[in-house]
């Protein structure tokens, strides 16, 4: 299994600036193995990223994956504003991130309704990027790992046996856009839990799982993180929307 170094650019660029952004960053990331990089830019841009991919993909330069950010689970219908598992497949989208705590908080996202995306994507051969994480209040009232708990057992019922197409996002809610990370300590505490739930619940079926961290994560903190024996990975936000800084989160991983 190897590491999975995702971006994460939510709101942020114009297909003008998503392509900018390739072509600085697809050279850069030439010659580097061993890692998976995924980038997740917004709807409008996919079309022409993935185009752009193709491109470098039969250039032979890095094969950068394709992200979505978001999918509703149904294939088409009354739905107004919504994107599909067969509109992301035609655009070859090859991962999807769902329940972010974005969607969770700001847009009042449901455990049931996240359930039914992962489902879909796996449905539909799109590997989900399952978020979880709690807020700084259920942090200080010690519920950390039982909200996590909840979210991954209710966020993966009904696909337990195919974990080997799902990969896991912890994402503390109070560590994302704050600058404030989580320490190594505390993330493993939570990564290490969470491998051991999913282990119970694919009854084993978990080993191509990664459990990426979120959170803050940056060129100066990305290797002291992904040294922890259980952090697969990143899911990063803010620092990936700079080529240069999301190329340098990418090289400290490889260096590992
Ligand atoms: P930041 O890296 O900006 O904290 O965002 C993390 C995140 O939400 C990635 O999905």
């Amino acid at each position: 299994m190897s590491y999975l170094v995702a971006a994460n650019w939510k709101m942020n660029k114009t297909v003008g600036e998503t392509l900018e952004y390739l072509d600085l960053f697809l050279p850069s990331v030439k010659e580097l193995t061993k890692v998976e990089i995924m980038i997740a830019p917004p709807f409008t841009a996919l079309s022409s990223a993935s185009i752009r991919l193709d491109a470098a993909r039969k250039e032979g330069e890095y094969n950068v994956k394709l992200g979505a950010q978001n999918m509703f689970y149904e294939e088409k219908g009354a739905f107004t504003g919504e994107i599909s598992p067969l509109m992301l497949s035609e655009l070859e989208v090859d991962y999807v991130i769902i329940g972010h705590s974005e969607r969770r908080h700001k847009f009042g996202e449901k455990d049931s309704l996240i359930n039914k995306k992962v489902i879909s994507a796996v449905e539909h051969g799109i590997r989900p990027i399952l978020c979880v994480g709690e807020t700084l209040e259920e942090r200080e009232q010690g519920k950390t790992l039982s909200v996590v708990e909840r979210q991954i057992r209710s966020g993966l019922s009904g696909v337990e046996r195919d974990m080997i197409y799902i990969d896991i996002a912890y994402e503390p809610v109070w560590a994302i856009g704050t600058g404030v990370n989580a320490t190594p300590e505390q993330a493993q505490e939570v990564h290490r839990f969470i491998r051991s739930l999913i282990n119970e619940i694919s009854k084993g079926n978990d080993s191509k799982t990664r459990i990426l961290y979120g959170g803050s994560v940056n060129e100066k903190n990305a290797r002291e993180l992904i040294k922890e024996k259980n952090i697969d990975g990143f899911l990063v936000g803010t620092a990936s929307l700079d080529p240069e800084r999301f190329y340098r989160i990418i090289t400290e991983v490889m260096e590992v």
